[in-house]
Formats: structure tokens, C-alpha cells, sequence
């Protein structure tokens, strides 16, 4: 599984932490966030991120900025995605499971560092279920696709 990781200066001292552990688990991923504390857009980086995501160059994406608000509001205008705000394990977990999520958003200003790596950790290793679930993200796929025309 190849994985993108980015964050904002909201976020990116909880992203380095993230990639140690995505290290850990042996998951190929590239962090194309910002890398100081230096005020910059979420925008910027979330939608690159997703947009990598959404044409396969990556599988899942992880974004982060100081509420994962910013992040999931932007990752979730390019087609194809499925980000999810996650702050708990049982989001991350069923947000596999009923959303197939491609892209999960936290808050580094939200919730800790040993939480947010369960998260990643559940996130990473839950399979989307399908059956009446794949039917209800046809539907949003069938939504994105009417808007285009
Ligand atoms: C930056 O101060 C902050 O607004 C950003 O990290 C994020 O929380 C936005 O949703």
C-alpha cells in the first residue's frame, strides 16, 4: 500500500510522527506537507494530496492540520475522494468498513499523538466491507459524475 501524507503548520509535527510510525508498519508513504511552523493554506496541501490519491498514484492519504477540519473540507471537493474526520478508533475503523475511505483527516490540536497512531494503525488495517455499502458510494459517485455534465 502506497500512502501520501500532508499536513499544514497546524499539523506537521504530528505528521513526522505519523511517518515514523507508517516506517513502523513497513507502508511505502511520501509526506508532501509542510515541514515548519511557518503560517501557510491547508488548501495548498490537501488537494494535491488528494489529488494524487484520486488518480491512483497513491492508495490511502493522510492529512492533518490543527482541527483535520480545513483538510477533509478540501480533500472532499476532488472527485473520487472519500475523507474522512476521524478523532476516535471506532470512526476510524467503521469509516472502513461502511465508507471505504480513501483519505482519513485529524486534528493535531484535537487529539494526542499515541491516539492519533491507533487511529492510522486501525484506519491502515480495516477492509471496506462492500455489498449494500459499495451501492451507497455508487451513489455518490453517480452524484459527482451528473455534476460534471
Ligand atoms: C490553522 O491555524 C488552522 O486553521 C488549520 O490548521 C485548520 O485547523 C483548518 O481547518
Amino acid at each position: 500500500m502506497k500512502v501520501v501524507v500532508a499536513s499544514d503548520h497546524g499539523g506537521y509535527q504530528l505528521a513526522k510522527q505519523i511517518g515514523v510510525l507508517l516506517e513502523d508498519l513497513s507502508i511505502d508513504y511520501t509526506n508532501i506537507g509542510s515541514d515548519c511552523a511557518d503560517s501557510v493554506d491547508y488548501p495548498d496541501y490537501g488537494i494535491p494530496a488528494a489529488e494524487r490519491v484520486a488518480k491512483g498514484e497513491f492508495d490511502r492519504g493522510i492529512l492533518i492540520c490543527g482541527t483535520g477540519i480545513g483538510m477533509s473540507i478540501a480533500a472532499n471537493k476532488v472527485k473520487d475522494i472519500r475523507c474522512a474526520l476521524v478523532h476516535d478508533v471506532y470512526s476510524a475503523r467503521v469509516t472502513r468498513v461502511h465508507n471505504d475511505s480513501n483519505m482519513l483527516a485529524m486534528g493535531a490540536r484535537v487529539i494526542g499523538e499515541d491516539l492519533a497512531k491507533e487511529i492510522v494503525r486501525t484506519w491502515i488495517g480495516t477492509t471496506f466491507q462492500g455489498g449494500r455499502h459499495a451501492d451507497r458510494i455508487s451513489k455518490l459517485s453517480d452524484y459527482e459524475t451528473k455534476q460534471e455534465a
